[in-house]
């Protein structure tokens, strides 16, 4: 077995090597403590790989992303998203028959417990979507029981992928102020969220092949990639044995940051208020350069891809040809090729590797897919659900998994004496 050295005041260490099945190296360390009473150093997890994983492959330097092995432009191109969700859960491609029970089974399932609206009725209408979102994916736990048998929590993953879409779609007529729309069993899962999104009592939603084709195809993009904030979240709560939806609900709040899901959002306020103060992309490129500044080019840098990344590399052609399918001209989207333009050829940018990310020019084609920009978010939960889903089951399955419970380095004060202060 290959083994890697560590030597450690002036002692020698030996740790196995690990590799992956696309020739991934890594130290196990699982031992190291008990060893060496040493720990590693590690702020943001950047070299700690924390699980073994079947699902997906991504290698930054390449601009690579695969679905249980699968590469995304394949599977943008020609699968749809329910076929993803059910090849990220369950391992392999369904026949036709499987595909056909399991979307019966998501599309049968869509209704929430009516008690549940109440939930919703408490919400300000101000509340953004991302709230309620993570609210209601831990609520479900109140009407579905935590339970261990397979068999039920695959009911349980069932309802989930059902229940969130009309989760999501409550959420944003709540914060138009219209009735809710119930789910329809005739469309498929894509045109169902954009029916009780969008149609009213009063009239129906016209559907259009080119949004609904469009809008899988996002949520293809989003579906999973591997082990990043919102995942890691999933995992780390699920690893203390809290359930499902309990485990979801976190992952939920952790998409929400404006650094992870919530940049979608962001990169289109950002781009509004370029275009709001005539286009000047020069003097935002600046301040994004000036370490004083908080600003940041949204959109821009990845954890993982030091390249490209391929998922922004299929948006920025579908952008293109979903707007002018659509017809629809945005001067937003003049501004995103400008500010991606210069930041390719700015040094500042090109030493530090940072290049458009996918975020960079989804809200784009949400908005010329009509969603509002403060579901943005929420369309990225949509579609990120079934990685999570396929983590948390992976997590659940694996005997090497523990409660996850990181250490630290302690840098305060040293043992001190209380002395009580002189009230008098
Ligand atoms: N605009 C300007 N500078 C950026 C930047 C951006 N979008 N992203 C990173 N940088 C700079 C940092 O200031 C840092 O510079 P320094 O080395 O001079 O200190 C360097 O690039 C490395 O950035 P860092 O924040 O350490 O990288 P990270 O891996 O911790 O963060 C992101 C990755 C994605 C959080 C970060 O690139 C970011 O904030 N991007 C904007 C938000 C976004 O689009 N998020 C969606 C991700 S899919």
């Amino acid at each position: 077995m290959s083994m890697a050295k560590l030597l450690l005041n002036d002692k020698e260490y030996e740790f196995p090597l690990i590799t992956g099945s696309e020739g991934e190296v890594a130290i196990d360390i699982s031992k190291l403590r008990a060893q060496t009473g040493a720990i590693t150093y590690d702020p943001g997890y950047g070299n700690t790989g924390a699980c073994l994983s079947d699902i997906t492959f991504i290698d930054g330097e390449q601009g690579i992303l695969r679905y249980r092995g699968y590469p995304i432009e394949q599977l943008a191109e020609k699968s749809s998203f329910v076929e993803v969700c059910y090849l990220l859960i369950y391992g392999q491609l369904p026949t036709a028959q499987e595909l056909k029970d399991f979307e019966h089974k998501i599309t049968y399932h869509t209704l929430l417990h009516e008690d549940m609206k109440k939930f919703f009725e408490g919400y300000p209408r101000t509340a953004h979507p991302m709230a309620i979102m993570s609210a209601m994916a831990i609520s479900l736990s109140a009407y579905y029981p935590d339970l261990t048998d397979p068999e039920m929590i695959d009911l349980n993953i069932i309802r989930l992928l059902a229940k969130f879409k009309t989760i999501a779609a409550f959420a944003y007529k709540k914060s138009v102020g219209q009735p809710y729309i119930y789910p329809r069993n005739d469309l498929s899962y894509t045109e169902d969220m954009l029916h009780m999104m969008f149609a009213v009592p009063t009239e129906p939603y016209q559907l259009s092949p080119v949004i609904t084709r469009a809008l899988d195809m996002l949520l293809i993009l989003h579906a999973d990639h591997e082990q990043n904030c919102s995942t890691s979240t999933v995992r780390m709560v699920g690893s203390s044995q809290a359930n499902l939806f309990a485990s979801i609900g976190a992952g939920v709040s952790a998409l929400w940051g404006p650094l992870h899901g919530g940049a979608n959002q962001e990169v289109i306020q950002m781009l509004e208020m370029i275009h709001k103060d005539g286009g000047d992309y020069q003097k935002y490129m600046t301040l994004a350069k000036d370490k004083n500044s908080s600003f940041r080019l949204m959109g821009f840098g990845h954890r993982v891809y030091k390249n490209f990344d391929p998922r922004a590399t299929i948006l920025k052609k579908a952008t293109d040809a979903v707007l002018n399918e659509l017809g629809v001209s945005d001067p937003l989207l003049d501004i995103a090729k400008n500010l991606e333009e210069i930041a390719l050829r700015d040094s500042y940018f090109v030493d530090r590797k940072l290049y458009p990310n996918v975020d960079f020019y989804s809200g784009i084609i949400y908005r010329a897919l009509g969603i509002p920009t403060e579901m943005f978010t929420v369309m990225f939960a949509l579609g990120r659900l079934p990685g999570w889903i396929a983590q948390w089951k992976e997590m659940t399955n694996d005997s090497a998994t523990r409660i996850n419970r990181p250490r630290q380095i302690y840098t305060g004060s040293v043992a001190r004496d209380y002395t009580a202060v002189n009230t008098r």
